[in-house]
């Protein structure tokens, strides 16, 4: 082997060192696996009854860089939503990417069944009781990595309440 020739393959070698090692420190993971994602992607929760504003000053755009860190790794889109019929994201569990800004009602069998509600990293998502989005009523808000006790423990719990809920970009 000649000299040139060593040197190039020297440089593959290196190469191909240098693209595993990325891939083994930056390795993409999405959150909802460890919460027992099946993976199935369903076309929609609901159905969407109409655009929605965010109330004004309720979305935070300065998260926090351990947030920001963790929404890096954690994977999902925007609009994604993981939601299950019992808490620690248990029972049936569903999965969909709504549209942002829109009010999405939701259907069976999550219709005032849900007590884990997880956001995708990158939106905001409100949620009320009442089946409009009616943003004076927004009862709870939701970021990643959301909430899976059902809020049984708060003077305002959201467990088997939520009937329409809407998400935006945070
Ligand atoms: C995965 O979960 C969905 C509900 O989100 C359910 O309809 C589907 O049957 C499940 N798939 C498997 C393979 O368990
Ligand atoms: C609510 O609080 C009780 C008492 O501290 C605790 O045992 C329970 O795990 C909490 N429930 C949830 C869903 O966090």
């Amino acid at each position: 082997m000649g000299p040139s020739r060593s040197f190039l393959a020297g440089v593959i070698v290196l190469l191909g060192l240098s693209s595993s090692t990325l891939a083994a420190v930056a390795p993409t993971f999405d959150w909802k696996l460890a919460n027992g994602w099946n993976q199935t992607v369903l076309p929609s929760l609901g159905t969407s009854v109409g655009p929605f504003t965010p109330p004004a000053g309720a979305i935070k755009t300065a998260p926090k860089l351990a947030a920001e860190a963790a929404s890096a790794k954690a994977q999902g889109k925007p609009g994604g939503v993981f939601i299950c019929e019992d808490i620690h994201w248990k029972g049936l569990c569903g999965y969909a990417v709504e549209p942002l800004n829109e009010c999405i009602l939701l259907s069976d069998p999550w219709l005032t069944a849900i007590s884990s509600f997880g956001p995708d990293p990158g939106a905001t998502c409100f949620a009320f009781s009442s089946g409009d989005c009616d943003q004076n009523n927004a009862q709870w808000s939701f970021t990643f990595p959301g909430d899976d006790t059902g809020g049984v423990n708060t003077t305002n719990p959201f467990n088997d309440k939520i009937t329409s809920f809407a998400c935006v970009k945070s």
